[in-house]
């Protein structure tokens, strides 16, 4: 495509097909059912030598690459975490691709790198984040824990790391044993190394047990180890387990430790007065991550990232060769200085569009609903007699098992889940994922797709309880 008329014809035959692919969502299997493969072979050994027109190409999405997509915008899908999306959200994506705005400077989109500044003072605002936080935007919560667990490293060696590399290490991280596998990814990113993160014991909840941690520390210091960086979780991936802050955060002053707090889906849920509880604390963290891109209605990728101590980010990331030196450097946020990739999106369009057309009411009742259906349908769950919920019901996350006296061993009664599991996946009306608690096969059921309703929701649980029958 080489024109601009045929560029305006084929946008609006696209947009044509959104509209209609949102309306008729619930029309294709929630999961992917294509076998490993599939769409590899389906596609040509070679590249084209001459530009194909875009009707084959347009064809080709639609009959080869649709197949192959897992709807995560149905409201039958329940599985992992969502990452919704919402139609201001699209709208701001498709202004994005179209400016395709590389964002690295201030220089190079001023309105980029002050939208950004302001949508991340209303998100602090709106989620009653502490008033000395400074957050900017990045890609995944993965890549702000890896950025908070350097900072924390370069802080701890008085920025020796950066400097000179490794001499020894005796670094220590710690973080729950429910945590998410992006800390010890970081921790190997970081040069700090696996063996040197700290599993904290949990309690019957599985939040993170404060007295373990203190255990843990005053044991490390004694053998000539150094304290970085502790992780506490808002909402882990497992169970939403919420981490008591305040006793944490107390013991990282105490022993001046770098506090970071992931809150990669809760975060959204701070946008409800009733759920501020989960950040007491909060103020004495050195960082945070939560991630619009996850429940806040925002495209992938889009993460919120918050920190204390701007100052010690900027020098633990900032390199400045010479075709980087433009004549505002200081006066403005570059924020290219503000983690690990130079090059960046301009994320913030399609947040502030979100923001505005929802207002904080509109984002508040669809988060409100997501957790009162979960909880409800989480009452109607331990009500039946062959259903358990294995863990409280704190947010939009109900994890679930079906027993039956049948099932004599708890081999067949987590086989029995998960057989029963992969034919509600394979029959593509709903998706739902696992985790063990304890050595137990639970059902992870997440009530986060925008426009899931209770129904969705009871209809899910419904397709369960129809397998397990069918199983038995
Ligand atoms: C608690 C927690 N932290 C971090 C992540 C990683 O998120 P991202 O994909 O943005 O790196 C997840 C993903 O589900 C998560 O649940």
């Amino acid at each position: 495509m080489n024109n601009i008329d045929e560029f305006r014809q084929y946008a609006h035959e696209l947009v044509d097909w959104m509209a209609n692919y949102l309306e008729n969502i619930e029309s294709y299997p929630v999961k992917s059912q294509v076998q490993p493969g599939d769409i590899y072979s389906s596609l040509p050994d070679n590249a084209p030598v001459q530009g194909e027109p875009f009707d084959q190409i347009f064809s080709d999405f639609k009959q080869l690459i649709i197949p192959g997509i897992t709807h995560w915008q149905s409201p039958n899908f329940f599985a992992y975490f969502p990452a919704n999306s919402s139609l201001p959200s699209v709208l701001g994506e498709m202004l994005t691709a179209t400016l395709g705005a590389q964002c690295m400077l201030w220089e190079t989109s001023p309105a980029a790198a002050e939208l950004e500044e302001k949508c991340m003072e209303w998100i602090k605002e709106m989620l009653a984040l502490p008033a000395h936080f400074i957050g900017h935007l990045q890609d995944t919560a993965s890549t702000a824990t890896l950025c908070a667990i350097l900072t924390a490293r370069e802080k701890q060696t008085d920025f020796k790391i950066n400097q000179r590399g490794f001499k020894s290490n005796h670094y220590r991280v710690y973080c729950s044993t429910q945590t998410h596998s992006s800390i010890e990814k970081a921790t190997k990113i970081a040069g700090i190394g696996r063996e040197n993160v700290v599993q904290i014991e949990v309690d019957e909840d599985l939040r993170l047990k404060p007295e373990a941690l203190i255990d843990a520390i005053e044991k490390d210091i004694e053998e000539g180890k150094q304290p970085t960086c502790v992780v506490a979780t808002l909402g882990t991936t497992g169970t939403t387990a919420i981490d008591p802050l305040r006793p944490i955060a107390n013991i990282c002053k105490k022993y001046t430790i770098w506090l970071h707090v992931d809150a990669a889906l809760a975060g959204t849920a701070l946008i409800l007065p009733e759920f501020r509880w989960m950040n007491d604390g909060l103020e004495e963290a050195d960082s945070f991550v939560f991630n619009p891109h996850k429940w806040m209605l925002t495209n992938f990728d889009c993460t919120a990232y918050y920190v204390k101590d701007k100052d010690t980010l900027l020098r633990t990331f900032s390199i400045l060769p010479e075709y980087l030196k433009t004549q505002q450097q200081g006066l403005v946020n570059d924020y290219r200085d503000w983690g690990i990739p130079l090059g960046r999106r301009f994320r913030a369009l399609k947040l502030w569009f979100v923001i505005r057309s929802f207002g904080i009411e509109g984002i508040q009742n669809i988060i409100r609903n997501h957790i009162t259906i979960a909880q409800k349908l989480s009452v109607e769950i331990a009500a039946h007699p062959n259903f358990e919920v294995l863990t409280p019901t704190v947010l939009n996350l109900i994890c679930f098992r079906y027993i039956h006296k049948k099932m004599l061993t708890p081999k067949t009664i987590n086989a029995f889940n998960q057989k029963v599991l992969e034919k509600v996946n394979a029959s593509g009306k709903a998706y739902m994922t696992h985790t063990k608690i304890n050595g137990r096969f639970a059902i992870r059921l997440v009530v986060g797709q925008a426009n899931t309703t209770e129904q969705h929701a009871r209809n899910a649980w419904k397709l369960v309880e129809h397998f397990a029958m069918e199983c038995l």
